[in-house]
């Protein structure tokens, strides 16, 4: 593909000199409508749902999507791992916009299966070393003064996993979607630690949990200290089952495998503990056949999810490109996209909320005439990191990595609309 054909073509944006042989082509965007000379059965008959009463206030009394939004869900990839219960889906991101992930949509990874917890019976234990354990019922934790609400992203370490030596999966719902964002509601980690009263020596913490795999994570009482939440609602609601109901850890900007659904404890120690899924697990082989250790915090990442393999371009003319980007290290400063592989980059347009450890939306505004499109996107974050291609990636990892892939996705728009997951060296 050359220079020349990639470049952006703005013609839209003057569509107005192109109405007089063009028909209904907007003045304001290039966006054409129908021809209005056909009698167009769609605005001349009255239609079926206009014929007849619509169901009442009550008849979903928690409401669920359109029926013809049935296509929009949480899907896995049979061959990934070995049993259903210890698996992992992914959120839809090619069918979502704005920055919230529905509930419903979140992806979930279980290392045991969803635990089915009655809030009646679930405690929350402080221990180890502090001056007087603690046990709290969901109830209690309720009542604490100091509660918070926060939207911040969880990205699993290994999103992206699969795309390390290559373009594998085809959609970015498969190779971006183990992310999500939602708007918690719980009280900060440390009025609970203060609660109990955390001895001198301590340095870190153990976080457990009450599904059958128990999972536990070491997390610097630092960490822990600054902005992590013991939260019970997400968007509004209690948390869901899959999501950790009825308490889950929150540990913004870091790995998602710290964020312990069904919390059930919180040990106070003065070292990590190095149990499976800090050691055998989230850790990164390198090149020499070292592993870097820990590796909490998640950096700058972006993708386009429209277009994408799943959603590919359909129309000509004027299109809205559009995408999410991320940064463990606080805000996003800028999001770059390039047409053309990377030669050439524009300001994406950010749109809607710019928070620390958020989702955050961008969008561009472009042309299609039909060219080979090759599309990338490049987050950067308030610290001026830049998020790095996969060849700089590998450079300094090797190819044996599988966790912690934040480098730039390309896709590949054929002359027919059609979208691939593609790598370019
Ligand atoms: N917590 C418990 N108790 N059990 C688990 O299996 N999985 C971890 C983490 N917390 C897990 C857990 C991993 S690897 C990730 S990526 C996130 O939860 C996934 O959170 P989600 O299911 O809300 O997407
Ligand atoms: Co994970």
């Amino acid at each position: 593909m050359t220079r020349e054909t990639a470049r952006l073509n703005r013609r839209g944006f003057l569509g107005a000199a192109g109405l007089a042989g063009a028909g209904l082509a907007s003045a304001a965007t290039g966006v054409r409508a129908a021809p209005p000379a056909t009698p167009d059965p769609l605005i001349t008959d009255v239609q079926d749902w206009a014929r007849v009463l619509g169901d009442g206030v009550q008849a979903r009394p928690y409401g669920s999507p359109s029926q013809f939004e049935k296509h929009v869900v949480r899907r896995d990839v049979e061959w990934l791992t070995a049993s259903r219960e210890s698996s992992v889906n992914f959120t839809p991101l090619h069918e979502l916009d704005g920055i919230i992930t529905p509930s419903g949509l979140c992806f979930e990874r279980h290392h045991g299966g969803i635990a089915e917890i009655d809030p009646n019976k679930h405690r929350l234990m402080i221990n180890g070393l502090v001056d007087k354990p603690m046990v709290f019922t969901v109830e209690d934790l309720k009542r604490f003064p100091g509660r918070q609400n926060h939207a911040y992203f969880l990205e699993c370490a290994a999103n992206s996993g699969m795309e390390w030596r290559g373009a594998q999966l085809n959609g970015c719902q498969f190779t971006h979607g183990m992310v999500h964002n939602v708007w918690y509601a719980g009280i900060p980690l440390k009025t609970l630690l203060d609660e109990a009263g955390v001895k001198t020596n301590a340095k870190w913490l153990l976080a457990e949990g009450a599904d059958s795999s128990a999972m536990t994570r070491s997390i610097p009482l630092e960490k822990g200290l600054k902005d992590c939440l013991v939260v019970w609602s997400m968007n509004g609601e209690m948390l869901r089952p899959e999501q950790g109901y009825p308490l889950r850890l929150v540990v913004p900007g870091w790995e998602g495998n710290m964020w312990v659904k069904w919390l059930r404890r919180i040990e106070v120690g003065d070292q990590p503990w190095h149990h499976r899924e800090e050691t055998s697990k989230y850790t990164d082989l390198l090149a020499d056949g070292r592993s870097r250790r820990f590796t909490f915090i998640m950096d700058a990442k972006s993708v386009v999810t429209n277009p994408s393999p799943q959603a590919p371009l359909k129309h000509k003319g004027p299109n809205v490109l559009s995408g999410l980007a991320w940064s463990g290290r606080g805000k996003i400063g800028r999001v770059d996209v390039s047409m053309d592989g990377g030669r050439n980059w524009q300001t994406a347009r950010i749109d809607g909320p710019v928070l620390p450890m958020s989702l955050t939306r961008f969008y561009v505004d472009f042309d299609w005439n039909g060219q080979e499109l090759m599309i990338q996107s490049r987050a950067i974050d308030e610290t001026g990191y830049v998020q790095p291609t996969k060849d700089e990636l590998r450079k300094i990892r090797g190819v044996n990595s599988i966790y912690h892939n934040n480098g730039i996705q390309t896709w590949l728009v054929r002359a027919n609309g059609e979208t691939e997951n593609v790598e370019i060296g």
